[in-house]
């Protein structure tokens, strides 16, 4: 008798608190399946994700409702109602199903709650001045230096996927940036495998929520692999971190964005040691793997547009005839490079769908009432191929869409690789400048081409995006 009091109490008090949600899922389109299971196991597989919201969309219209498990979730794609969540003071949230990526990254900016966010955000904004990223330049030229040594190593060989050496030198770079040393040191553990391990255990945690709860995590098959990634990924930055705060020195002379920041900040205390080491792993993770597959796709992008390629060596090879070092001023004089690298940007987003949640009832552009602690997943991917902002042609390469003319009569928020609003990623600039540098060295010494189509490629929605098969690229020297 009491069991069944107990489990009616548990069902009235979810229902009751699901009530809202109930409300407001007959308010608009709604994804089938099982009401609060809803879309859970039809996304249970990564490379199931893009398809399934494909079909919704189809189905359903651009915003619709559907339940991920007992999440209530709205899924956007329309640059309006995304416009009214970025730039919502109530959408800072990420969404609860961001949480787990703490297990791996500990608690930075990308998966804060919107106050301590705040906090952590307004401090770390002035490491990203224009200043500080210039003088990254010339890591960015080692960088592009290195791509090419290894690159010359393919070069006349049949197609294949050198992704990989992107993801290398990518972490050298971010680490180099951000922490003031390289990651792979001649007689050190090569780290790069336990960065791609973590990336893709938190994925795995992302799509199996139960490992969430410790109990389960503790007694997961891979908590031990992964626990040996964390703790060396960890040490590296420990290590480096106390080195620099024994110091004596204030500033010691290293042009690292970040660090040198954070450790004034630990100085003032304002900062703790544990969230100064959260943020350097959430820095280097959003820098490298960010970077490393968007250069891929920009040149597979280049190879299955060769006319496109041949305008972007024009560009470089009229405004730098010889070869030297890339100053700010070619940053901004190489615009064709710039619509090439938004392009890619648009058709291959790195970061597909963005989480959010609301801390308080609110009404967004389409009018509307979305009651708090909703979800909202906003597709870039899918908004960036919509038909209604980008035409009957959207999903053809091409870099003309990025002309003044047509951005001019377009949705800013038609286009947003970076999210847009209040929580947009921090580390944009540094993005651009970084892709134009290696671009400008790598485009003017090689020519990429491949057998494979655009049309052919099948998106794994991995938090970055991925290929079901990455295409192959052949090198030659130009
Ligand atoms: C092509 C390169 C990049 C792309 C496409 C990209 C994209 C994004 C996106 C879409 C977000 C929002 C994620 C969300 O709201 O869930 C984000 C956030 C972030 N990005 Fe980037 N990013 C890039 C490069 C970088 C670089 C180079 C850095 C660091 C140097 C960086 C650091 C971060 C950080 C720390 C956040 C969290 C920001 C916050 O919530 O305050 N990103 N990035």
């Amino acid at each position: 008798m009491i069991l069944v009091f107990i489990i009616f109490f548990f069902l009235f008090y979810a229902l009751s608190y699901q009530w809202r949600f109930i409300k407001l899922s007959f308010s608009m389109p709604q994804a089938g399946g099982i009401p609060f299971i809803g879309l859970a196991l039809k996304i249970r597989k990564l490379k199931d994700i893009l398809p399934t919201l494909d079909k919704c969309i189809e189905n359903l219209g651009d915003v619709f409702f559907f339940w991920l498990g007992p999440l209530p979730v709205i899924f956007i794609n329309d640059a309006d109602v995304a416009n009214s969540v970025f730039t919502s003071k109530n959408c800072l949230d990420k969404a609860s199903f961001y949480r787990p990526v703490a297990k791996y990254l500990g608690d930075g900016l990308f998966s804060l709650g919107s106050k301590e966010w705040q906090k952590h955000r307004r401090l770390l904004n002035p490491s990203f001045n224009q200043k500080t990223l210039l003088s990254f330049l010339p890591i960015f030229e080692q960088g592009a230096n290195c791509i090419i040594e290894d690159l010359e190593k393919l070069e006349g060989k049949d197609a294949s996927d050198f992704s990989q050496i992107f993801h290398k030198t990518s972490l050298n770079v971010a680490a180099e940036t951000t922490m003031g040393r390289k990651m792979s040191v001649e007689g050190e553990t090569d780290l790069l495998p336990h960065y791609q391990n973590m990336l893709n255990l938190g994925i795995i945690v992302i799509s199996q929520p139960w490992l969430s709860i410790d109990f389960f995590f503790k007694r997961w098959k891979h908590f031990e692999k992964g626990t040996i990634s964390v703790n060396l990924v960890s040490n590296f930055s420990k290590m480096l971190i106390k080195q620099k705060v024994e110091s004596e020195k204030e500033d010691s002379g290293l042009k690292s964005i970040f660090i040198d920041q954070a450790i004034s900040l630990v100085r003032e205390k304002k900062f703790t040691l544990q969230e100064l080491e959260d943020e350097a792993a959430n820095m280097i993770f959003g820098a490298f793997e960010t970077t490393a597959s968007i250069l891929y796709s920009l040149l597979m992008c280049m190879a299955f547009n060769p006319e496109c390629q041949e305008k972007l060596y024009n560009e470089i090879i009229t405004l730098m005839p010889e070869e030297r070092e890339v100053t700010l001023q070619d940053l901004g004089n190489l615009s064709y490079m710039e619509m090439v690298i938004f392009e890619t940007l648009r058709l291959l987003p790195a970061v597909p769908l963005i989480g959010r949640k609301t801390d308080r009832d609110l009404h967004l552009s389409n009018n509307l009432f979305v009651p708090k602690s909703t979800e909202f997943i906003i597709s870039i991917f899918h908004i960036h191929r919509n038909k209604k902002y980008w035409g009957e042609n959207a999903l053809v390469f091409n870099p003309d869409n990025f002309l003044p003319e047509n951005t001019s009569c377009r949705s800013s928020y038609a286009f947003m690789p970076f999210t847009r609003g209040i929580r947009n990623c921090i580390g944009k600039q540094y993005a651009m400048y970084s892709l134009k540098v290696v671009l400008s060295k790598i485009i003017r010494k090689f020519k990429f081409s491949t057998t494979a189509k655009f049309e052919e490629l099948e998106y794994v929605e991995a938090v970055i995006l991925k290929f079901r098969k990455i295409p192959e690229i052949k090198v030659q020297f130009r």
